[in-house]
């Protein structure tokens, strides 16, 4: 197979260059970090599982109009996107207290929170991340107050399609992240859902017994991690329940 050229290597995945101009082929790998990379482990299969549960929720988002950064799954580890011009924000959805709000605010984990909260992290690991204020996404030149607005609005669309896709399999999402980029089609420019949403970038426990199915496994050293991914994916349909992709891969199409 011809080499490809590598646009971006992260933690968690891999970006090359793709068939067409204005495509990527984003790699899913087994990477798993937290901390800001303090905390790191090689997870069997996590790749695949997040490969396949992005193309989910990404084509299910797709599917009732909003707009992702997804085209097609190419393989197992593997997935063809649009290449956008990423906003330097991580957009968090919380619908439940948990993690950093709790500790920050002092609310209990678990907590309903009365209306999904909206936050924006400013996405740069040397800072670690930081929260920011809609006024410092404006004064910085990250986002104008119309993207601002759209954003808000699409990962509300996002959180409201999630939400019933996880409650309809016993799964209360508790929050997420996503990124969102900007595709250009001549003077005009659209807002996308890039990146990916997996267990990696959301909160998801089990609706009756609060069981954590999420990266907190692996940040909390809770349990195995690719046996709580495995049981998100079977819940959701995604791989059959037989099928053991943590230690044989088969090639699909
Ligand atoms: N459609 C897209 N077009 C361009 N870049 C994208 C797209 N989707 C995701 N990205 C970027 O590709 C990278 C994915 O790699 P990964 O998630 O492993 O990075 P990371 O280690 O979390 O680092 P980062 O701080 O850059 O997110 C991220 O930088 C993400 O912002
Ligand atoms: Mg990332």
């Amino acid at each position: 197979m011809a080499r490809r050229t590598k646009v971006y290597e992260g933690k968690a995945k891999i970006l090359y260059e793709g068939p067409e101009p204005g495509t990527y082929v984003q790699y899913f790998k087994d990477d798993t970090s937290a901390g800001d990379g303090a905390k790191k482990a090689q997870i069997e299969g996590k790749g695949v599982l997040n490969n396949r549960l992005s193309e989910y929720f990404m084509s299910g988002l797709n599917e009732i109009g909003v707009p992702t950064h997804f085209i097609k799954r190419i393989n197992m580890r593997e997935q063809l996107i649009r290449a956008v011009e990423i906003i330097p924000l991580e957009v968090v959805v919380r619908n439940v207290a948990a993690g950093s709000i709790s500790k920050r605010l002092g609310i209990e984990e678990g907590t309903a929170l009365p209306r999904p909260i909206v936050e924006f992290y400013y996405k740069n690991d040397d800072l670690h991340d930081p929260l920011v204020s809609e006024e410092h996404i404006l004064a910085f030149g990250w986002a104008t107050h119309q993207d601002l607005d759209d954003i808000v609005a699409l990962a509300l669309r996002v959180n409201d399609f999630l939400s019933g896709v996880m409650m309809g399999v016993g799964i209360k999402l508790v929050d997420f992240k996503i990124e969102i980029g900007r595709i250009y089609d001549g003077d005009f420019m659209r807002l996308v859902v890039a990146d990916e949403i997996s267990p990696d970038s959301c909160r998801l426990w089990d609706a009756k017994t609060g069981q954590k199915l999420d990266k907190d496994v692996f940040r909390r050293d809770l349990g195995n991690l690719s046996e709580a991914y495995t049981e998100v994916a079977r819940r959701l349909g995604v791989m059959p329940s037989n099928a053991t992709p943590i230690t044989k891969p088969k090639l699909m199409n």
